[in-house]
């Protein structure tokens, strides 16, 4: 018999736009490794910032990444990035980090230093003998994953976004974000062609997550 395909899924999309309500989702429905990218680049910004390392400083900056040793860590269906064996705290999150993050995201020794070890999550993914994995992130099917199996670009008016992130409670710099990520050189935010475009502005959560599902079980079904 031949062996079950294992699927990338990739989602982009602007800070707030769903990306992460709905790989979780879909992880759990479909058997997938989750991967919240942002989390890593929040996970780095926070240890530079610890360690005193500017964005501006280049060569401060390449030896502290340089030394930092990255592992992955499974919790449930989500891979978490360990740096030099320490998960992120809730600082990841923090107002502070929300306002350096795209500038640290920018740089690109920066994201030249996650490549690898993000499409190295497919393999484990594999040996945790799940179906394959969602990964999300501003990058990944532009340049991560081009070849996805499935790819999906999430879209949402921008007022509806930081209501979104409002209601959570959380204080965030979506439209600075949104403003660095898509002028940068290196790897811009921005949807893929032939990638699959969702705009959720007026859709709930369930809604865009059903519309993922019908598009992923095809792929998933056996020939
Ligand atoms: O949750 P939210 O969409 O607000 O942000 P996030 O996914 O946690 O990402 C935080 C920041 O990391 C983004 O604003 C980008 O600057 C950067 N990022 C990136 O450059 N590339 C990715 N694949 C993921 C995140
Ligand atoms: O990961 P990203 O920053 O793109 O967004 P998120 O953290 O998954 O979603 C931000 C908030 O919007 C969450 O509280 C979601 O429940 C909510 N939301 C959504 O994601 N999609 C909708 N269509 C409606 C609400």
């Amino acid at each position: 018999m031949a062996n079950p395909p294992f699927l990338i899924v990739a989602i982009d999309g602007g800070a707030a736009s769903g990306k992460s309500s709905s790989a979780r989702l879909l992880a759990d429905r479909f058997d997938l490794l989750h991967v919240d990218t942002g989390s890593f680049y929040r996970h780095i910004t926070a240890e530079l910032l610890r360690r005193g390392v500017p964005s501006s400083d280049l060569k401060a900056l390449q030896a502290a990444l340089a030394a930092m040793q990255f592992s992955t860590q499974i919790e449930g269906r989500s891979a978490r990035m360990l740096i030099d064996g320490q998960p992120a705290g809730d600082e990841i999150r923090s107002e502070e980090v929300n306002g350096h993050v795209s500038h640290y995201a920018a740089i690109p020794e920066v994201r030249q230093k996650l490549l690898g070890y993000q499409r190295g999550l497919a393999d484990v993914a594999r040996q945790h003998r799940l179906r394959g994995l969602v990964m999300e992130g501003r990058d990944i099917g532009s340049v991560i994953f081009p070849d996805a199996g499935c790819r999906f670009f999430l879209h949402a008016d921008p007022l509806e976004r930081a209501k979104r992130r409002a209601a959570e409670g959380r204080q965030d710099s979506i439209a600075e974000r949104d403003r660095l990520d898509t002028s940068r050189k290196t790897s811009p935010l921005k949807c893929p062609s032939g990638a699959i475009d969702i705009d959720s502005t007026h859709l709930t959560l369930a809604q865009v997550v059903e519309q993922m599902s019908a598009i992923i079980a095809t792929k998933l079904a056996p020939a």
